[in-house]
């Protein structure tokens, strides 16, 4: 049996003004067709599982922006934590939820901010992984061929030697390198990137939230013991706000044994910021992408959003700009990564 958990709780800060707390990027669409990223990534699991065995866990906040958005799943799919505690126990928390409804299945985790160009290769590569899940105690990662020194990923050391089905061993997974680090693996080419998809069985990744995170385990052990009954609220608001925050990729990844990789050869884009919107959408002539009332003159390889009023721009190179109803950000795509920093400096402000 194959199942789906899509992790959809992420704050989507660097696509500020238009991801607002009250709408993180995951919920909104990015693409040329109009859908929503997590629209698209529910769309391309599902060659692979039915609707009925995809589940999204998110923050209560966004319980009806899923709903709306995804109204084929049920709605007991819809995991609402009561707080942001990271990957690790969104994931475990998915896992004893899979675990309630069939004794053991294969769990495919799935971020739901990434874009992906070839849908076929996609489910090609997933099912393989799936089956490599299947035949062991494996933790299956999905790797992406880097082609720059990344700071932000988790990074895969893989065996180019030992195999078990189109997957390779892992001899190492580091989480976030330094810049150094980071120059060394992609020289090598003996890395590739986390793509932060991970294949594993519910039973498998249960036995190494008890191994490596005991005190998360713990947690998820009460929670699962409350499905189903009347007090299953109360449970998982008091347990889930009392674990420690922590991402799957430091708590288990870093850690474990039996981690294998298949290389994802589909066209990844994690859409990290404003950049990724000037790679993916359609650009004009210059190089722009435009979208709602604007008008450009001279510009080049620029990223310009209307929203309700007219913009017009003279003689800009590399610039994003973002209208909304109450902001509008103007920046160097140099500097699009540091949006973050506005944040910081408007609650600093109150
Ligand atoms: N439900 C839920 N709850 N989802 C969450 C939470 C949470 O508390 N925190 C994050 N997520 C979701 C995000 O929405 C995103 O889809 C996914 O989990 C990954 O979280 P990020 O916060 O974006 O992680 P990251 O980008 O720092 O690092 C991960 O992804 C990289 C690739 O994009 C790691 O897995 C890296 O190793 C990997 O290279
Ligand atoms: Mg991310």
């Amino acid at each position: 049996k194959k199942t789906a958990l899509i992790m959809a709780g992420g704050k989507g800060e660097r696509f500020w003004p238009k991801s607002r707390i009250s709408l993180p990027k995951q919920f909104l669409s990015l693409t040329d067709d109009g859908k929503t990223m997590i629209q698209l990534t529910v769309e391309r699991i599902r060659p692979l599982v039915e609707l009925e065995d995809v589940y999204i866990a998110t923050n209560s906040l966004y319980k009806n922006l899923v709903l709306d958005q995804l109204p084929g799943i049920p709605e007991e799919n819809i995991l609402c934590e009561p707080i942001g505690r990271n990957t690790a126990p969104c994931i475990g928390l998915g896992a004893v939820h899979i675990n309630t409804k069939y004794d053991d299945a294969v769990m495919i985790v799935l971020p739901s901010d990434h874009l992906i160009k070839n849908n076929e290769v996609f489910a090609d590569t997933l099912s393989r992984a799936a089956e490599v899940a299947q035949q062991g105690e494996n933790l299956v990662t999905v790797g992406i061929t880097p082609n720059y020194p990344e700071t932000g990923y988790g990074y895969i050391h893989y065996d180019k030697e030992t195999k078990l089905g189109t997957a390779n061993a892992v001899k190492q997974f580091v989480e976030k390198p330094d810049i150094e680090l980071a120059k060394q693996y992609l020289a090598s080419g003996e890395y590739l990137w986390n793509s932060g998809m991970f294949v594993w069985k519910v039973s498998t990744i249960l036995d190494n939230f008890k191994k490596y995170m005991q005190d998360i385990y713990e947690g998820l052990v009460v929670i699962k013991n409350s499905i189903g009954t009347a007090d299953y609220e109360s449970v998982l608001k008091d347990t889930f706000t009392a674990m420690r925050s922590e991402s799957v990729d430091y708590g288990i990844m870093e850690n474990a044994e039996n981690i294998y990789s298949i290389p994802g050869d589909f066209g990844w884009d994690d859409v990290g910021s404003w950049l990724a919107v000037g790679r993916i959408k359609k650009n004009d002539e210059n190089g722009n992408v435009i979208n709602g009332n604007v008008v450009s003159v001279s510009s080049k390889n620029c990223v310009i959003e209307a929203k309700d009023k007219l913009i017009a721009v003279v003689g800009l190179e590399d610039i994003v700009v973002v209208d909304t109803d109450d902001a509008t950000l103007v920046c160097d795509k140099e500097h699009a990564g540091e949006i973050k920093k506005i944040l910081a400096k408007l609650r600093e402000e109150g």
